[in-house]
């Protein structure tokens, strides 16, 4: 069964269990302080899971593109990824443990589904501590669909409890899903959830009972919710009989052309081989955050400095392949033919997707060669020091002067030996570019949406700018992004040429005037096409399920969005635009805060 087959089972199945199919959403998440991707199928369900109604239902399924950065020095591995599609079910108020369980073991086992190998599942439950008592009902529920004693491990919260630690959110235990390779355990202690390469992971169960709150106190949700991750690539490696997600079909063609490019055959070097895999995944990524709807170019800082990571460690790997010129082209037209079915996007944005990548390999490439250079002159002095340590006002030069991220210059390091001094780093980079926080390390971490007050409140603002831009400039001002912190809004939009200081302060005015006017907000679910015909306006490019919430701020602006939103405008404050400025080709960008 290929990716294309089991995205379709797993939809199909849970139809027949009267869900919903709704549409998967956007790589880099709206209006949220706390995320650069979209980290789960969950993420722009959170409202709905905290208990506000969903448009279609109470039971709901889909498939969504995820980006996990965490583990990216764990990329090259057999199991990990930084892009990948994660399948997924919910429940808001319906279901609950045991119907969850009851069809996860259904798809997973039954001949007319996976037909996995009932003998071959083992899974895990929540052992329990001081605040939650152990699991035993979903273990109680394995128990009757006959998995043994012995494949059911109690495992502690760092395993078995959803809800990214720090972050605020729904959240509770959890039970996940493993296939058993075959492997002898690796001890006494070896069960599900084990890493010794015996078990892997294929889908979790989330079973919602809590929101954590900023305080760090758990507050019960009005009502259980059921939310569910199934990863496509790791669950095609068991259902093709493979070891790795990277000899899957989904990277086969991709691996086969890097080979080709590099003169060289997967399978017969382990380092050649991890260069190769890693060339496969980042490509990926690089295509999906390029191809999303709200365009991300490589930049300096939050997503778009995770896109410039990926690109320039794919091509950083491509020359020690000793590929010759582009790392990217060949394999790109691969990767969008192959997942254009599912995601369209990715034909719709091909072009962008091609230039962009050929711009930030190409300038990369007049320098890495230089850096490289300077980098192979400065080892032999630094391996003499005893601690084999590299300063990090060497690692900023070479950061500043050839364009290295820091993470690449980190890996260079370690594979001569040396470790970088990264406070050291930091400090430098602190101090050169006064970055915002989104640009630092913590942003690349998952995380929940914080729909706090003030989030909120910038939330609804930005429906108010949107309309102000329209008013002044015209209605070819679309929003292109968004991004929301406690102490300003960021709002992309498309406009070919600065804004002059009047037109600033005329919709500066005009938001005001309408937080003055203390407007009703007031949401409305329709059907997506009567939603547009009645003026909503939707942004471009987005996917969006067939029933759609629209919010109205009085009779001034009108959009579909999942909310949350104020009551009445008055609460605002005031809103001031800080600076406008370019954010790329056609794109403008606007900062503005609440006062
Ligand atoms: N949100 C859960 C996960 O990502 C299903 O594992």
């Amino acid at each position: 069964m290929n990716a294309n087959e089991l995205r379709s089972k797993y939809i199909e199945f849970f139809k027949s269990k009267q869900h919903a199919q709704i549409q998967g959403k956007s790589l880099l998440p709206d209006n949220d302080p706390t995320v650069l991707f979209t980290t789960a199928g969950m993420h722009p369900l959170v409202p709905y899971l905290l208990g506000q109604e969903h448009p279609a239902g109470k039971r709901l399924v889909d498939y969504q593109k995820c980006i996990r950065t965490g583990d990216i020095d764990s990329v090259g591995d057999p199991s990990h990824l930084t892009f990948f599609e994660m399948l997924g079910n919910w429940s808001l108020g319906d279901y609950f443990k045991e119907g969850a369980i009851r069809m996860s073991y259904e798809f997973l086992t039954s001949s007319e589904w996976l037909g996995i190998p009932a003998g071959k599942i083992g899974v895990t439950v929540f052992e329990g501590d001081d605040t939650v008592p152990r699991d035993e009902e979903s273990a109680s529920v394995w128990r009757s669909l006959g998995i043994p004693e012995e494949r059911i491990s109690y495992r502690p919260r760092s395993d078995n409890w959803w809800g990214p630690a720090g972050a605020t959110g729904p959240c509770g235990p959890d039970s996940e899903m493993f296939y058993d390779f075959g492997k002898e355990p690796c001890g006494s202690e070896c069960g599900p959830g084990c890493s010794c390469g015996k078990w892997l992971e294929i889908w979790n169960d989330v079973f919602m009972q809590y929101n954590k709150k900023a305080d760090g106190t758990y507050e019960p949700l009005a009502r259980t919710c059921v939310d569910t991750g199934m990863g496509i690539e790791r669950t095609v490696t068991v259902l093709n009989g493979k070891k790795s997600v990277y000899d899957t079909d989904i990277f086969a063609e991709s691996i086969a052309s890097i080979g080709k490019a590099a003169g060289c055959v997967y399978g017969t070097d382990p380092e050649k081989d991890r260069s190769m895999r890693i060339i496969a995944d980042h490509a990926r990524a690089a295509a999906f955050i390029l191809g999303d709807p709200k365009a991300v170019t490589p930049s300096n800082v939050g997503a778009g400095y995770v896109l410039r990571r990926l690109i320039r460690r794919a091509v950083r790997h491509g020359r020690k392949l000793g590929i010759e010129g582009t790392v990217f082209s060949p394999i790109m037209h691969i990767i969008i033919e192959q997942m254009a079915g599912p995601y369209p996007e990715l034909i719709e944005n091909k072009a962008r997707i091609i230039e962009e990548l050929n711009k930030e390999e190409k300038k990369f490439l007049e320098t890495l060669h230089k850096g490289e250079k300077e980098f192979e002159k400065l080892v032999p002095n630094l391996l003499k020091n005893p601690q084999k340590i590299m300063s990090g006002r060497l690692a900023f030069k070479l950061y500043d002067t050839y364009g290295f991220p820091i993470e690449l210059t980190s890996e260079l390091a370690e594979e001569s030996g040396l470790t970088v001094n990264r406070e050291e780093f930091d400090e430098a980079f602190r101090k050169h570019q006064n970055l915002s926080r989104a640009g630092g390390g913590q942003a690349f971490k998952g995380g929940l949406i914080d729909h706090g007050e003030i989030a909120t409140r910038y939330h609804s603002a930005t429906h108010l700018l949107q309309q102000a831009l329209r008013i002044v400039l015209g209605d070819h001002v679309a929003q292109k992004g968004s991004n929301i912190t406690a102490e300003r809004m960021r709002f992309d939009f498309s406009h070919d040429k600065p804004m002059t200081a009047d037109e600033i302060a005329r919709v500066e005015a005009i938001v005001n005037e309408q937080i003055r006017r203390d407007l009703p907000v007031t949401m409305e679910i329709m059907a997506l096409d009567d939603a547009k015909a009645s003026g909503a306006i939707a942004l471009f490019g987005e996917k969006y399920d067939s029933q759609v919430k629209v919010y109205a701020m009085g009779d001034f602006s009108k959009e579909v969005c999942g909310g949350p939103h104020v009551e009445h405008t008055g609460v605002l404050g005031t809103f001031k635009i800080q600076k406008e400025q370019s954010s790329s080709a056609g794109v403008r960008r606007i900062r503005a805060a609440l006062e």
